[in-house]
């Protein structure tokens, strides 16, 4: 990448971008970290995104899997909005849309996110997404997280193509069915559990758990989706840049504003658990301000008509005082010996041998029955799709285009 042409950083961009990523080192465990000192070394911002970089570890680490890569090509060329042809809206949100799109030469599907730059400025929330970014360009690859396959951008959009998953949100299920047998909400558990003690190994908090980012894909096994981006941007008490959504399985220590670590994630599970059980979330209110009061100060519900185990789980999980919480010292060990978790058998977990309580009624990749209609029978944004301006960059999202090419060979060649 050629960083003159692209723009020069500003000092000003550059200091608020470094104070910015300070600010995230602060709060303990962050997201990646490496990037940000190379950031913080003072280099031009984003050479170091450049994406043959990223290509070459990524093809040395599966290399180092023994994969065959003679068909990695050295070159990537980048994508552009009319690679794809684009079939239905799928999800949605302040900063633009999620389209299932088919790979107009491979026929791969992909659920394309395509945020709307200027909405993104103007919140100020352009470190926030190349945050995003950097996390997924970490090199995340695991069984129940949704990957990313490549990134573009034209003049007005920035894209992101994601696997497409098409099983609906976990929530979706449930409320269809009210709450889960306990066998079927360990199952889920466990796999969101091995996504995030996955991002904890590499120093990354996932924080946001929330309904809409918990998917199942076709075969009915957890895919974590949505890296931090944001549907709404949210600020409480000015301490929470990036808060978004829905709160009612955020931390207390979270909602505080305090510091955090990778703990706050086994509080969520803990409140994902309770929902799974009971239906509602554990401190759910319709007022936010009463639900924020509830996660801070409430006592837990009876737990009721479940069993000894998932008692002292979610008592576990859901605990206020982090130094006590289930998870905090060995992070996903203590869950995997957890009695609640006692049938399961975490190798094969992992390795998704385990059969799933519930398959997924899809016939095919491009089936949307599990995609809420009020997305599917929306029009396609001739926005989105902005095939007049390819190619172009702005300064704000240099270095933002990038492509994943030891996926995109797996995928879709
Ligand atoms: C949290 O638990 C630890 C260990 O039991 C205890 O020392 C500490 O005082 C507790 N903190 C609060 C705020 O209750």
């Amino acid at each position: 990448m050629n960083v003159s042409q692209d723009g020069a950083m500003t000092y000003a961009r550059m200091s608020r971008l470094v104070s910015f990523f300070s600010g995230l080192l602060k709060r303990k465990k962050t997201v990646f970290s490496n990037v940000l000192h190379k950031m913080a070394s003072c280099q031009p911002l984003y050479q170091h995104l450049d994406t043959q970089n990223i290509l070459r570890l990524r093809r040395k680490s599966k290399m180092e899997d023994g994969d065959a890569v003679s068909s990695v090509q050295s070159q990537p060329s980048l994508m552009t909005p009319s690679d794809f042809d684009y079939l239905t809206v799928i999800g949605k949100g302040s900063f633009g849309k999620v389209l299932l799109a088919r790979h107009r030469q491979h026929g791969g599907y992909y659920a394309i996110k395509a945020l709307h730059k200027h909405t993104i400025v103007k919140r100020k929330e352009q470190q926030h997404v190349m945050v995003e970014r950097s996390v997924l360009l970490k090199g995340l690859q695991h069984p129940f997280l949704v990957g990313l396959h490549f990134s573009f951008q034209t003049p007005n959009m920035l894209y992101f193509v994601l696997d497409y998953v098409n099983g609906g949100e976990l929530f979706y299920h449930l409320q269809k069915e009210g709450s889960f047998p306990e066998s079927r909400a360990a199952f889920y558990a466990a796999e969101m559990a091995m996504a995030l003690g996955y991002l904890h190994s590499l120093d990354i908090v996932y924080r946001d758990l929330k309904p809409e980012n918990i998917l199942l894909d076709n075969e009915g096994h957890v895919r974590l989706t949505d890296f931090g981006l944001c549907k709404e941007g949210v600020a409480v008490g000015g301490i929470m840049h990036t808060f978004c959504g829905t709160p009612e399985y955020l931390a207390p220590e979270v909602l505080r504003g305090h510091t955090y670590s990778p703990a706050v994630d086994w509080w969520g599970l803990g409140s994902v658990l309770f929902e799974m059980l009971y239906g509602v979330p554990p401190f759910y209110s319709h007022s936010k301000a009463e639900m924020f009061e509830k996660i801070l100060h409430a006592p837990l519900p009876p737990l009721s008509g479940v069993s000894e185990a998932a008692c002292s789980l979610l008592e576990g999980l859901l605990e206020r005082n982090v130094s006590k919480r289930l998870g905090e010292r060995r992070d996903i060990v203590e869950l995997q010996e957890h009695p609640f978790f006692a049938s399961i058998h975490w190798d094969d977990l992992l390795t998704r041998k385990v059969t799933p309580p519930f398959v997924p009624d899809v016939t095919s990749p491009s089936d949307v029955r599990y995609i809420d209609p009020e997305f599917t029978l929306q029009p396609l944004p001739a926005s989105v799709i902005d095939r007049s301006q390819e190619g172009g960059a702005s300064q704000v999202f240099t270095g933002f285009s990038y492509m994943n090419k030891c996926t995109a060979t797996g995928v879709i060649s």
